[in-house]
């Protein structure tokens, strides 16, 4: 079933000057597919090739996206699902596909493709990503891999490839979950991984629910649900992405390919305790949960670093949120993430059992609620080493292999259908904020490694 995209809201976009985060301005200079920096290791450079022609769509494309939602302030991203900023950017993704003469269309979840060829031919290579951002997020994780989808495309284009198979680009609806608390709306839902019974209860900080906020937004909920029917005309899904670590900086590696996600999950954590005065209530006299919530985030970082994981409270709300007054209700979430599920069970056990503690000592009541989990995702393994070999085809490269703690669409359909990953070096390892940063010439190898891919996948 496809929608039309009539939601484009009148919201304009804000911090509408581009300075400068990663690949916004100058015209690239990389010469060719160099999946390695030059210098030290060996080179990659491919002479045989022609010079990218990718590489100008790829800028042109970025300077008109860079300012879509970028806070004037924070100089980070809100593009939040459903909200004006996230409807300019589909709005963006519509004008790209119209323009390359591609088939558009928007899945029953919000999920929008670009086709080239039929799309119920079958066996299809579909790459892509996501356009929304977590609060304050940077302009590559999701972005890159959307725009670098459009370009690989031109460069194929440039490149005069006979397409065998039928090629899509798509945007995931709502991936990093920043509005409605879950992550990777549209690929859950079409995966069946996500019932439309827990959809319909998600709702955002204002109480606006998860089907009024598409409707609102010019879609249709009514048809949200798994898509089997559209998950099965694709052979292969290859999700390009900013790296949210250092592994390439430090191997010397332009592009990287994943081996795995680790588990992660989401729980929320209430503590009650008694609204009172700062200044007239006695120390021994108060139930105050700001206690025993301090002294849980204290223990998340040790049990954390016990098992070599990561455990975060990023979110907090408190009420009544006064300056002088006692909180009666601290509401904050967990994320944490670790290699297996073992460790994993062990870091979020240790974390409930210590606040549980905290929470009696202070006389306070505690809910613990597991709103989201995703386990560990091992990519393709056949598809995996395919991409090696197409990367490593005239290069003679061994590309390098890593894991990761980030969630990802392509982890969700990993369960459905083939998936893979591509990653871009990020110089600093910082995403997820406003300084998530990647090199004009990496970005641009992105593009030719993910052309090469696909050319291999869909071309053959
Ligand atoms: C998504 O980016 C996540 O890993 O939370
Ligand atoms: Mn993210
Ligand atoms: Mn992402």
């Amino acid at each position: 079933m496809t929608q039309n995209d009539s939601g484009r809201s009148g919201n304009s976009p804000v911090g509408a000057e581009a300075s400068s985060p990663g690949a916004g301005s100058a015209a690239p200079t990389l010469p060719h597919s160099q999946l390695r920096s030059s210098g030290g290791t060996p080179n990659a450079l491919r002479n045989d090739c022609p010079q990218p022609v990718s590489g100008n769509s790829f800028h042109e494309m970025w300077r008109e996206l860079l300012p879509i939602g970028r806070h004037a302030d924070s100089h980070g991203y809100r593009r939040f699902a459903w909200t004006g900023a996230d409807l300019d950017c589909r709005a963006w993704f519509k004008e790209q596909a119209e323009a390359r003469g591609l088939v558009y269309e928007v899945d029953r979840n919000g999920n929008q493709w670009a086709w080239l060829g039929d799309p119920a031919a079958g066996d299809a290579v579909v790459t892509g990503s996501h356009l929304d951002s977590v609060p304050d997020g940077g302009a590559f994780d999701g972005p890159l891999g959307v725009v670098s989808s459009f370009a690989a495309l031109d460069e194929l284009r440039g490149r005069g490839v006979d397409f065998t198979k039928p090629l899509a680009i798509v945007n995931f609806g709502d991936e990093e979950g920043a509005r409605f608390g879950l992550a990777c709306v549209g690929s859950r839902l079409a995966a069946g991984q996500l019932t439309v019974e827990n959809a319909h209860r998600l709702t955002d900080g204002d109480g606006v629910s998860l089907p009024r906020a598409m409707e609102v937004a010019g879609y249709d909920p009514d048809t949200i649900g798994a898509d089997p029917e559209r998950l099965a005309r694709i052979g292969a899904f290859v999700e390009l992405h900013v790296e949210q670590g250092r592994a390439l900086d430090l191997s010397g590696d332009r592009v990287g390919i994943a081996s795995a996600i680790w588990p992660h999950g989401r729980w929320r954590f209430d503590f009650r305790g008694e609204a009172n005065h700062a200044g007239t209530t006695r120390l021994v006299d108060r139930r105050d949960p700001m206690l025993a919530y301090a002294e849980t985030v204290l223990a998340a970082r040790r049990e954390a670093q016990l098992a070599g994981a990561v455990a975060t409270f990023g979110k907090i709300s408190v009420e009544p949120n006064g300056v002088n007054a006692i909180p009666s209700l601290v509401r904050v979430w967990l994320d944490s993430r670790a290699e297996d599920q073992a460790s994993l069970d062990a870091v979020v056990g240790g974390i409930e059992k210590a606040a549980r503690d905290y929470a009696a000592a202070h006389g306070i009541d505690l809910d613990i609620v597991r709103e989201s989990f995703t386990p560990v995702v091992e990519f393709d393994h056949a598809l995996r080493d395919e991409l090696g070999r197409i990367l490593g085809k005239d290069t003679g490269i061994t590309v390098p292999v890593l894991g990761t703690g980030a969630g990802h669409d392509a982890g969700i359909l990993s369960g459905s259908i083939p998936t893979a990953m591509l990653f871009v070096r990020n110089p600093t390892g910082v995403s997820h904020s406003p300084a998530e940063f990647a090199a004009e010439d990496d970005c641009v190898a992105g593009v030719i490694a993910l052309a090469d891919v696909l050319e291999g996948l869909a071309c053959t």
